[in-house]
């Protein structure tokens, strides 16, 4: 058994940047992660991170009420307010550790437009800024001796006397099951794209923090905002930076026409995710698309832009599409990206179990809504994974560690283990039921729903869950059973599906990223409100929570 003060689950950015602030706080603190911490899916954020920083002419207001009018008015505007205003010196601190940001003519940080925003706002690193600033947090964790546990597998969640305690992990290389006594714990494993298929998101983004904190009590709230981006690479799926068109690139149809300028005629391929989404869709369902495509044309940046600013996509539209963005427009389309739910917290990453925190895509503190502007994400990692490093350090100082937890803390899922790896029925292996979801999920709850194809959706999980139930895992070897750890993802997926398709046929409205073609309006009177899936030994229940409005009350939505 091992012992800590603050457990971390996940090594992205909001995990280091809760590490970094914890062990500042004179806590003693651990990492768990499934890969190398550099191998986290902040690697592949490309475009940038959102600050308004006052000697630009910027202002924080100003960025938050973009950012809730990005969300539809769903977003707390408390959160956003705390996010907003602690954007600037976050960004600056980062630089101080060692960030180089790409910097303007006079030399100082550079900034890009990005979408939803009236002031460019965006600090970048080219368009590789999620993988600059993850290896500068990890020399900083590592520089402060945080104990990191690398690929080592979350099971689940202790919680002794109504508080979280710790967390049961595997050691992937000898598959030794463990107890870390814990007094305080930070789910910061990341989101769940993996649920749909394709999605920009890393194959490890299998919602494994949302759902065991979701199977100990906490609860998941506003699920059904699902993020499709504007663009991600025709078959694979790979994400083409929004700074693209931050930098001036068009979105044209089969008739090479700009057609953003009849659904944005302002902002035009700025507008929020959500919005150029639906264009794209619409196109291309109208039969205005190529292929299921449409393009992204970059050429008239010419080479010494897109070398300097957009030399990744470059590279992955030659790797991935064959198409050299140089000389010919890229096609694309919607592809899933982001979970704007995700685990209740407050701004402090407190969540409705005591002793237990989440921070990052992992989190919901409801700065996002119903959909996250471009750049908030990076930004939202690190100011609350910065914030819940400090508060879980502080509790944890306040308190001594539980009595009962002991290496017995971990027979339970010792025990579902050995099922598991004992089932030689006639079950079928995790794949099919993984992809099965995934292609039901990115059938019926995509850029637009409807109740049908929602309820189709949910019966199919369910079907699936069952199917799961009988899972077998034919390689029995404890040493990188990757068998095993597949077929355990895919039980925290199915968490999360359930929770997603449940909330999105509760919310009888569109709203962001939620938009039902029979329910087109939204409709604040009733739906201004968060919906929450709490679990429970009969199945899922839903709950809800009032909006919370301060400066910014609701208006109509254009751009
Ligand atoms: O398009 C992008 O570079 C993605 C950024 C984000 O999701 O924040």
């Amino acid at each position: 058994m091992f012992d800590h003060d603050v457990l971390i689950i996940g090594a992205g950015l909001a995990g280091m940047r809760a590490a970094l602030s914890a062990v500042e706080a004179g806590a003693d603190v651990a990492v768990v992660t499934k890969v190398h911490p550099v191998r986290s899916h902040s690697n592949a954020a490309q475009g940038g991170i959102n600050a308004a920083l006052t000697d630009r002419g910027d202002d924080w207001r100003e960025h938050a009420y973009d950012t809730i009018k990005g969300s539809d008015y769903l977003g707390d505007q408390d959160a956003i307010a705390v996010m907003c205003r602690e954007a600037g010196d976050e960004v600056i601190a980062m630089e101080h550790m060692g960030v180089i940001f790409n910097r303007d003519d006079e030399g100082r940080l550079g900034t890009r437009a990005f979408g939803g925003q009236r002031q460019a706002r965006t600090f970048f690193v080219s368009d590789f800024t999620g993988q600059a600033l993850l290896h500068v947090l990890f020399e900083q964790v590592m520089k402060a001796g945080v104990r990191i546990y690398e690929e080592w597998f979350l099971l689940s969640l202790i919680v002794e006397d109504g508080e979280c305690a710790g967390a049961v992990i595997m050691e992937i290389r000898s598959g030794e099951i463990h107890v870390v006594r814990s007094k305080t714990v930070i789910i910061a494993s990341g989101g769940l794209g993996r649920v749909f298929e394709p999605s920009t998101n890393a194959l490890i983004c299998t919602g494994d923090g949302m759902s065991a904190a979701y199977q100990v009590g906490a609860l998941l709230m506003d699920m059904e905002m699902v993020q499709y981006h504007p663009t991600t690479l025709k078959g694979s799926g790979v994400l083409i930076t929004e700074g693209a068109r931050g930098e001036g690139a068009y979105l044209l149809n089969s008739k090479g026409d700009r057609f953003m300028e009849r659904y944005a005629p302002n902002m035009m391929e700025l507008a929020s995710r959500d919005v150029v989404s639906r264009a794209e869709q619409t196109e291309i369902n109208e039969g205005r698309g190529i292929d299921g495509c449409v393009l992204l044309d970059v050429r008239h940046l010419g080479e010494a832009v897109i070398n300097e600013r957009l030399s990744q996509i470059r590279e992955i539209g030659r790797d991935f599409a064959n198409v050299d963005l140089l000389h010919e427009p890229i096609p694309i389309r919607p592809g899933m990206h982001y979970q704007m739910g995700g685990i209740k917290t407050d701004v402090d990453g407190q969540t409705e179990v005591p002793g237990l925190y989440a921070a990052g895509e992992a989190a919901c503190v409801s700065v996002h809504g119903g959909n996250r502007l471009g750049a908030n994400s990076l930004l939202d990692t690190l100011v609350f994974g910065r914030r819940s490093g400090e508060h879980a350090a502080e509790v944890a100082k306040s308190k001594g560690h539980g009595t009962t937890v002991s290496d017995a803390s971990a027979d339970g899922d010792r025990l579902n283990i050995q099922r598991l790896l004992d089932n030689d029925s006639s079950g079928e292996m995790f794949g099919k039921i993984r992809r099965e979801m995934g292609d039901t999920m990115n059938e019926h709850l995509a850029v637009y729903r409807e109740q049908n194809g929602m309820e189709t959706a949910l019966g199919e999980l369910r079907g699936l869950r069952e199917r799961y139930n009988n899972v077998v895992v034919p390689d029995k070897s404890k040493t990188f059973n990757t068998n095993l750890l597949f077929t355990l993802e895919l039980g925290f997926m199915m968490d999360c599906a359930e929770a997603i398709a449940l909330s999105a046929i509760e919310r009888k409205e569109s709203r962001g990223a939620h938009t039902r073609t029979d329910a087109p309006d939204r409709d604040d009177e009733n739906w201004l409100r968060h919906i929450l899936v709490k679990h429970t030994d009969d199945g899922p229940e839903v709950e809800y929570l009032p909006v919370v409005i301060t400066d910014w009350e609701p208006q109509v939505r254009s751009y």
